[in-house]
This record gives C-alpha cells, structure tokens and sequence, in this order.
C-alpha cells in the first residue's frame, strides 16, 4: 500500500463515494460477527476491547458503528483506520480498492488527466444546455413552446427546471460546440450526446426534441433526457452512461427538492410529474426517472431525509418491481409511505385534471407501507367483490411476519382479523409461527422470553392451558381500559396518551393495542366492543371479559364524583409506573444473574433506561 496518497488529493465526492459505496455492515461483517439484536441495529463482539458480552453495535441506516464498553464509534472509514490501525489515506484506499473504485496518486498523469476529461465534459453540457435552452426561446422552438403551453408548463417552471429544445437538425449542437472551440474527438465521442456517421463524422443524438437536462444533487448537469413532441417512438431519449452519469444513482429534481421547507421527499417515476409537481407548489418532488429503484438511489435519498412518500399510479402499484422499490428504501432506513393516484393517472396528469390541491390530499391520505401492502394483497384476493379468505390470510401473515416490530404485528394482526372475521389471537399466532425458525430472535425479544420465563405461574391455572400461565393484568389497567372504551371523546385531551407497552405484557396488551389504535384513528370504540376483543382471553386464571364486565359495571360507583379527565390521566400515569416498578424488578433479578453473562450485561442497560423513565414520571 503506498504512503504517499494524501487526502488532500482526493476530491469531496471521491470520499462520499467510497463511503456510500462500502455497506458499513457488509465491512465490519468482515471482521465481526454481527447478530440482529433490535429492529434497528446489531451487535456484536467489539473488537477494539476484550468483553465477552457483545456490546458493539452497528446501525444500517446512521452507517456508524458505536462500542457501548469502550465508546469508540465512528463511520466506515473510521472503523477501518481503527481496526486496520493506519492511517486515514491508507483507510480509504482499503475501501476503494474493495469496491474497485482507482484512488488517484499524487503524480498520477492519467489521473489528473480523467479529471481534466471530467471537467471538460462538464463544460460540453454546460454548453449544450445554454445552446438547448437558447433554441427554445427562438424562432425555431415555437414548436416546443407550444408544446409546453399545452402541457401546462410555465415559463418560470421551464427555467427552473433549465428546459430546452433540440432544433430540427443534423448538427446544430455539433457545430454550435465547433463554434465555442469544444469539438475535441474524444471528448465529442466520451459525452454521449452524438452519434458516429458513416464516415468519421458524428451527428446529434437529439434531434426536435424537447431537452431536460439532468443534474445531480449539488446541481451540476451529468446527463440529458429528450421528449418528442407528438406521439412518435422512442418517447424520451437519454443520453447513455459516461464518465459523469451512472444510471440509478440519482435522482432528477433533487438538486432542487434538496431546499425544501417539507422534511420529506415525494418519489414520483418521470420528467413531467416532477415538473408539474414543483409547479403545484409540491417542490419536495423527485424521479426515479423510469427506473425500479436501486440501493445507491436509496441511499442518495437517506442523506436527505428518513421519510418518502411513494406515487404511484394505482395500476402499477401492485406489481412487483414496485413492492420491490418499496422495500429496498425500507432497508436503509426510510419510513416509506405510499401514495396512490386513481384511475391509472400519473401525477401530472391528476394534478391538470383535478388541480394540487386535491394532490396535496392524496399525499396526506398516503398509507404506511404496512396498510398498503396489505390494501394491494387484499385487492389481490378479490373475487368478484369478495374476499377470498384463505389466500388473504396467507399474504397477509406472510407480509406481517417480516415485521420486526412485535407491537407492529399485533396491532396489524387486530386489523386482518376483523377482515377474516377471526380472532386476533390466531392471526398472531399464525404470524409468530411463521416467524419460527425464518430469523434468529432478536436480544430485546430474548430479554423478555427469559423475563417471561421467570414470572411465577398464576395459583389457580386458567382454564385455557393453550395460553401461557403467567397473564397478569392490574386493577388499575382494567379501570383503563374501561374508562378508555367508555369516554374515547377525552382521548386527545389526555395528559399523555398511553401506548401498549404501559400494559402488562401478553393479554392485556394485546388488549390495549387494539384500543389505542381505534381511539388513535378515531374509530368508534365502546365497552361492549371492548368486551368482544377480549372474549377468551384470560388473566389471573379469569376470562378477562368477566373482569371487564364487572369493572365496568362499577365504574360509576367507583369513581362516584370524579372527573372522568381526571381519574384518567391518573389511571394512566399509574399504570406506566407500576409496569415500570414491574419490569425493574423482574430486569434487577436478571442483571445480577452470573449464569447468564449476556443477558445480565443487556439487562444491567436497561435497568438504566426503565429508571430514568420513572425518574421523569414521577417528577412531573
Ligand atoms: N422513460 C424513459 N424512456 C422511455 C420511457 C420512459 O427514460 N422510453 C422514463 C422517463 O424518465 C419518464 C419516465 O420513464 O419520465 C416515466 O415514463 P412515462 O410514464 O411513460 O412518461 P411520463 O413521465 O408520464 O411522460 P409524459 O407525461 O410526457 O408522457
Ligand atoms: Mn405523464
């Protein structure tokens, strides 16, 4: 390896490269062995101290790795001058060199010769756009600016969006570069913006067409896409890959997108949808530009920001290389939500027709990725207006099980058995089961299996063996729970709204899931419904629709002269403390377990994590 690479030789975009290209998790799984441990992150044995519970992790999505023993942490760079112990130059060249990207040496004459080539051919297109754009505003592209009229295009959209024309002729842009003295051959050949003649001419690619030039996210064109003006083949035309454009790894419209007051991008598929959504006043708008997305436009996006509104348009949403879109952004971290256009339109099109504000309510009405892709599995198991019972059941456990999230699923499961007419209880089941065996559990899971496990069975056994023995539920929660169903009008009025970890773990939050998220949604919610979702379900050796039932009964009794607010946010605030007060318990018994290293090592955090959760509850 030489010594002699300085980074100062090496460009800004260089170093972004090679460290959006090297997977922090695929390089450090080269030296460690990471396990999924949570949702979000894994762990593994640091390497940069000895421990033998595994306090190393490594988060996909920040692309940073962080030592919990020791507190080292950093980038993928950084991970590999740390553990290959060299220095920065020599760090990046161990990753460029995994990824085959050619560092430049400092008395590289072939580099600093592709440099040179590079910034020439952004000359070219710098050109070539002015000399587009003069042509539009011609006499000549009358014929496009009619056609832009017609499409609803403003001028002032056109200029921000840099469009142009391509005149009706052979050799106009060649002969315009003639002319500002940039017709070097090689250069004319590397742009990709002409074609070669018979003899050693060359022509222009793009020819009476109306000219988008495409640029990167620091605004910097790369590339050309071309639209004829009638309804003639190829539609669009883009000039191919060169030393400046990869395909699927940008994204048109980011350069401007990227100033945003909306924290969130809006992926659409083509040129005029950006466009017209821009215009609509929608300038968080992007395109993927008629490609299925790709990992590297994924990871373009995760510098911007961790939520994406997908548009599709209705038809297309289903298939698959669109579910497939959808997951590769999941994978890097971005919280995915779908948009769909009716009626086959795509944005454009919609927003002509019905006007942006409409599409501004298409946007809001977005479904997370859960809700849509069950919505597209159950349109998909339509017969003739009805549900088909046996496949939904089969795609949407299958889309469920994938779902890291516990309290996800249950909350999902709630939804897909009232479609099934089924219990929710089976349809987590059914979830779990496939989840069995398809992924290693991860250490949060493990942690409350082996709390679980400790809990000491109930004195009388419930009359339901097939459930696990140890069901615990609270006065207190039952009250909740009762109050909840039976005055949903306070829900938004509560001090702190509660969430269905503050419930006993099992039956009850279960339970409350299902609850909270009718209230959440607005959805109309009694005691009687209440009741329903809890049939068969037992705690304390009870069916706890008695336990309800009898609460409920009470309730005025009990609370005789009390402000329903009131005795809730009390109710709530007890609750949380109480299953807090539980868990420290149960998690204190664990962490001073010497049997179980491991889990006294991840217990021992969170005892730290539940105190200081009762700490600022009590302080309030
Ligand atoms: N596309 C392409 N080459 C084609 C067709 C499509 O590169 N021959 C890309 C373009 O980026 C286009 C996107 O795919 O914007 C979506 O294609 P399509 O929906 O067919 O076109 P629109 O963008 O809707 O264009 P228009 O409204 O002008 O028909
Ligand atoms: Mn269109």
């Amino acid at each position: 390896m030489s010594n002699s690479t300085s980074s100062r030789t090496i460009p800004d975009e260089l170093i972004e490269e090679i460290k959006s290209r090297n997977d922090i998790v695929s390089v450090v799984g080269q030296y460690v062995r990471l396990d999924k441990r949570s949702s979000a992150n894994l762990f593994g044995l640091c390497p940069f101290h000895h421990e033998d519970t595994p306090s190393f992790s490594v988060s996909p999505s920040k692309q940073i790795f962080y030592c919990f023993g020791c507190h080292k942490g950093g980038n993928v760079i950084t991970f590999i001058r740390e553990i290959e112990k060299c220095t920065w130059p020599q760090a990046l060249k161990i990753l460029a060199d995994r990824v085959g990207i050619q560092l430049p040496e400092p008395d590289d004459q072939a580099y600093r010769e592709r440099l040179e080539r590079t910034a020439s051919l952004q000359k070219i297109y710098l050109e070539a756009a002015r000399y587009f754009y003069h042509s539009l505003h011609s006499p000549a592209g009358d014929v496009a600016r009619r056609y832009l009229k017609a499409r609803a295009i403003s001028d002032s959209t056109a200029k921000k969006f840099g469009l142009g024309y391509a005149l009706d002729e052979w050799d106009g842009l060649l002969l315009h570069l003639r002319r500002q003295g940039l017709d070097d051959h090689q250069l004319i050949s590397q742009s990709g913006l002409f074609k070669r003649g018979k003899s050693d001419g060359f022509y222009d690619l793009f020819r009476n067409r109306l000219m988008f030039p495409i640029f990167d996210a620091m605004g910097k064109i790369i590339a050309f896409g071309g639209r004829v003006l009638d309804d003639s083949q190829p539609k669009y035309l883009n000039s191919p890959e060169t030393p400046l454009y990869t395909k699927g790894r940008h994204l048109y419209g980011l350069n401007l997108a990227k100033s945003s007051q909306d924290k969130r991008l809006v992926l659409v598929e083509g040129y005029m949808d950006t466009l017209a959504m821009h215009q609509a006043g929608i300038d968080n708008a992007v395109a993927a530009l008629g490609t299925a997305m790709t990992e590297a436009q994924a990871n373009l996006i995760r510098k911007y920001t961790d939520q994406v509104i997908v548009g599709f348009d209705a038809d297309a949403a289903g298939q698959n290389a669109a579910l497939r879109s959808l997951d590769i952004l999941t994978s890097r971290g971005l919280k995915v939500t779908v948009l769909r256009v009716p009626d086959g339109k795509d944005p454009d099109e919609f927003i002509r027709k019905h006007g942006p504000e409409r599409f501004k309510v298409l946007i809001d009405q977005a479904l997370p990725l859960l809700d849509f892709k069950l919505d597209v599995a159950r349109r998909s198991c339509d017969v003739h207006g009805n549900l088909d019972i046996l496949a939904f059941q089969d795609q949407a456990c299958t889309i469920l099980a994938k779902e890291d999230n516990a309290i996800v699923r249950e909350l999902y499961a709630g939804k897909v058995s009232e479609w099934l007419h089924a219990s929710a209880d089976s349809v987590v089941r059914e979830i779990e089961r496939r989840r069995e065996g398809s992924e290693s559990s991860p250490a949060a899971d493990l942690l409350h299996q082996q709390l679980a496990a400790r809990k000491k069975p109930d004195a009388a056994a419930p009359p339901d063996t097939a459930q696990p023995a140890s069901q615990q539920a609270t006065r207190e929660e039952i009250y909740l729970l009762c109050f909840l169903a039976e005055h949903p009008t306070l829900w938004g009025r509560l001090e702190q709204q509660p969430v269905p970890v503050d419930f006993s773990e099992g039956v009850m939050q279960a339970v409350a899931s299902r609850l909270i998220e009718h209230l959440a949604a607005g959805k109309p919610v009694d005691s009687g419904g209440l009741m329903l979702w809890s049939e068969a379900l037992v705690v304390h050796g009870r069916f706890l629709t008695d336990l309800l039932a009898k609460a409920s009964m009470k309730l005025d009794e009990t609370f005789a002269g009390q402000d329903p607010l009131k005795t809730m946010n009390e109710l709530v605030r007890t609750v949380r403390l109480e299953n807090l007060r539980r868990q420290l318990k149960e998690t204190a018994a664990l962490a001073q377990d010497p049997d179980r290293p491991a889990e006294a090592a991840l217990a021992r955090r969170k005892l730290l994590e539940i105190n200081q959760m009762i700490q600022k509850l009590r302080s309030r």
